[in-house]
């Protein structure tokens, strides 16, 4: 824990009126700066490492853009200001470095036997001893040097002796701190950069819209991040970082556990789950411990490292070529399957974008049977080396859709995108890395334009599944959305899987969903980088008038609107046969109203564990959001409930008990939190 800087105005009541510049005198606006450093250094050690933020966020502005103004007006420029996280020019290239002690890397097993005989060798050795435990991060190794006090530099693994100065990039990283509250004239540590699970999928989302080829996963991506020449690339990729030993100090430490207290007095952030423990079967049961509480945490691990905790005991026990004698990596057993791809089928997309999807046998993940597993596109597939007949590794990266790791056999030919749509023969265009199919009369296009626009967060009618959808489109009773409205129910009766009574429930389904709020109707008609959330904003900003006319400009100035989106929003009603069928639809009585989103929730925090009767988890967090609050995954100091269901899961409820968090159960969830938004 950092300590509050004492005697600094900016911590506890930020004085937010601040004199004119050039009122001051030059040693007070020195003064001014170190205290405003001071202050916003401490300030992002409570948000970003403790999770426990002291003053509001526009607090926090008012004193950053201070602290910048003074800078820039005072030509007081230093490379370690929080000022200095983000931004600068792009490098040509990354320089090589030598590590100030050698990176080696640790002896593994993922069998209880070996990490058995690990400590027998060790007990010969040094006789008793106590073990250090902490995950094993799969994530970036790095070296980072703090001279006095103040962050000097960050080198990658790279041969182990010598690696590439990726300061840069490790700086932008605001739970490093980049001056160390009371740290010793030299503090070498080592530690792992990783990109939390959240990010990573919005960085991947992100990353498929504009075509380019999703990382495989976190550990991947926070590497190609960690590298990047550009800074300005970095600031959109969210990194963290974990800390688990100190190689080099002016000021030593003992042991590990002394390792664990110093490091996080002077601010670096350590892992919450280090712990010392006395024999080596508590070493066992804990990478148990781990492995159960592994999906539930931001970060991966991929086992358990024990490590001596008595630093003179490690010099007795040394080192061999390649590692230290003195600890030892309990892995998980590899959460990959391996299995063969049956064949390779084409899917196309309410877009027309064609994807390939590769049909496996089946074969278990991590507890889940996997039996198809999505190739993004033909570049995607061809880059693997995937064909029907390979042999493939699975992986469920970050939790998310199982992907194609690693071709292990490859197979009797690798994968080639078909010339004409696999649906209707309709010819097919290259855009990108991505293919399209061009007949925008695609049965498989409209019935899946379709599916979407009856989901649940589109117009919400019920029982239009993909079979439903399919056999309207096959039938010949919908050639486009709007036709829905125009159906029967003597129609609908005669279809196969069809009666009177479910013909009478899609009517009254079709009816009710006329009366639709603005954000679900724009998610419904599937523009292409608008989701919910972006529907959301635009519906916020616009009425369905004003947004049908809206140019690229107005678009833009929406949060989270950027360029690329802004065009495929403005083509999406540049096309004629769009606007004709949003006039249709409207004349069918569709009539979509702005809710707009409300704001008695604002500011609360809160997260969920097991199920609320009626309610998915999905609309649960949509509701919630919707009126202002926010949901998280995980429980925080931040969080302001957990809220405790149904069958609720232990972790989160450990985790509230650990920061003080309330835990509320469903009947005082509908009660004070529940009952107050829907009244509305
Ligand atoms: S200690 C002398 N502790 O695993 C060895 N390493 O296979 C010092 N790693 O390169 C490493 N979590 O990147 C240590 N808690 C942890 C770790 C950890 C992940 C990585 C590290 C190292 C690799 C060794």
């Amino acid at each position: 824990m950092v300590e509050r800087p004492a005697d600094n105005p900016y911590v506890t009541a930020p004085d937010l009126e601040f004199e004119e510049p050039s009122a001051l005198s030059e040693d007070e606006v020195r003064e001014q700066v170190e205290r405003l450093r001071e202050a916003v250094n401490y300030h992002d050690y409570r948000y970003y490492v403790e999770s426990d933020p002291v003053i509001s966020d526009r607090a926090y502005d008012i004193l950053f853009d201070r602290l910048e103004t003074l800078e820039a007006a005072f030509d007081l420029h230093d490379p370690n200001s929080p000022t200095q996280r983000v931004g600068g020019e792009p490098l040509d290239e990354l320089e090589t470095v030598e590590h100030v002690t050698e990176m080696l890397s640790l002896d593994s097993a993922e069998e209880a036997a070996d990490v058995r005989e690990f400590d027998e060798r060790v007990r010969e050795v040094v006789g008793d001893v106590a073990y250090a435990l902490e995950p094993k991060f799969d994530g970036f190794s790095v070296e980072v040097v703090y001279e006095d006090g103040e962050f000097d530099r960050a080198v990658t693994r790279g041969d182990g002796e010598v690696g590439e100065d990726v300061s840069r990039n490790v700086r932008t990283i605001r739970s490093i701190p980049l001056t160390l509250g009371n740290g010793p004239d030299l503090l070498v540590v080592r530690g792992e950069i990783y990109m939390p699970r959240s990010g990573f999928q919005d960085c991947n989302e992100r990353r498929i819209q504009r075509g380019e080829d999703p990382f495989a996963n976190p550990r991947n991506a926070a590497a190609g991040t960690v590298r990047l020449l550009d800074p300005n690339t970095v600031a959109d990729r969210p990194l963290d970082a974990y800390f688990y030993d100190i190689m080099e100090t002016s000021a030593p430490v003992e042991s590990q556990r002394d390792a664990f207290d110093r490091m996080e007095s002077i601010g670096l952030p350590v892992n919450e789950y280090n712990r010392v423990v006395d024999d080596i079967e508590a070493a066992i049961d804990y990478r148990e411990e781990m492995l159960e509480r592994r999906a539930d945490l931001e970060y991966e691990i991929d086992g358990v490292v024990v490590k001596v905790n008595d630093y003179a005991k490690r010099e007795q026990l040394g080192t061999t070529a390649t590692h230290p004698r003195w600890a030892f990596a309990y892995k998980f057993p590899p959460k990959t399957g391996e299995t063969v791809v049956r064949r390779i089928v084409v899917q196309v997309g309410r877009t027309g974008k064609l994807t390939p999807v590769a049909l496996l046998d089946p074969v278990d993940v991590k507890g889940v049977t996997i039996t198809r597993a999505t190739l993004h596109n033909e570049r995607q597939a061809q880059q693997l080396g995937v064909g029907a007949g390979a042999r493939v590794e699975i992986e469920r990266a970050g939790d998310v859709i199982p992907q194609v790791g690693e071709v292990l056999e490859p197979g009797e030919s690798v994968f080639e995108m078909p010339d004409t749509c696999p649906a209707c023969g309709g010819s097919v265009v290259q855009e990108g890395p991505n293919h399209y199919c061009t007949n925008v009369s695609c049965p498989a296009q409209l019935r899946r334009s379709l599916e979407h626009f009856c989901s649940k967060s589109a117009m919400d009618i019920e029982g239009v599944g993909e079979e439903v959808a399919e056999l309207l489109v096959e039938e010949g009773l919908v050639d486009s959305v709007a036709d829905l409205y125009a159906l029967e129910q003597d129609e609908l009766a005669s279809l196969e899987g069809f009666g009177d009574r479910s013909a009478r429930k899609l009517i009254d389904e079709i009816e009710a969903s006329k009366d639709v709020d603005l954000a679900s109707f724009l998610h419904a008609l599937g523009i292409r980088h608008v989701g919910k959330e972006r529907a959301r904003r635009l519906a916020d900003a616009f009425d369905l008038d004003a947004l049908r006319d809206a140019d690229r400009d107005a678009l833009r100035s929406v949060a989270d609107i950027g360029p690329e989106v802004a065009e495929s929003i403005r083509s999406f009603f540049d096309n004629e046969r769009n606007q004709t069928e949003i006039d249709r639809l409207l004349e069918a009585g569709v009539s979509p109203t702005r809710t707009g989103v409300s704001d008695e929730l604002d500011g609360l925090t809160l997260a969920i564990t097991g199920s609320i009767e009626g309610y998915t988890r999905e609309e649960l967090t949509d509701l919630l959001e919707r009126h202002g609050a926010t949901v998280t995954s995980s429980v925080s100091g931040r969080t302001d409930f957990l809220v405790v269901g149904e069958t609720p899961g232990t972790t989160k409820r450990e985790s509230a008990a650990e920061h003080g968090v309330e835990r509320i159960d469903a009947e005082a969830f509908r009660d004070r939190i529940l009952d107050r938004i829907e009244d509305n």
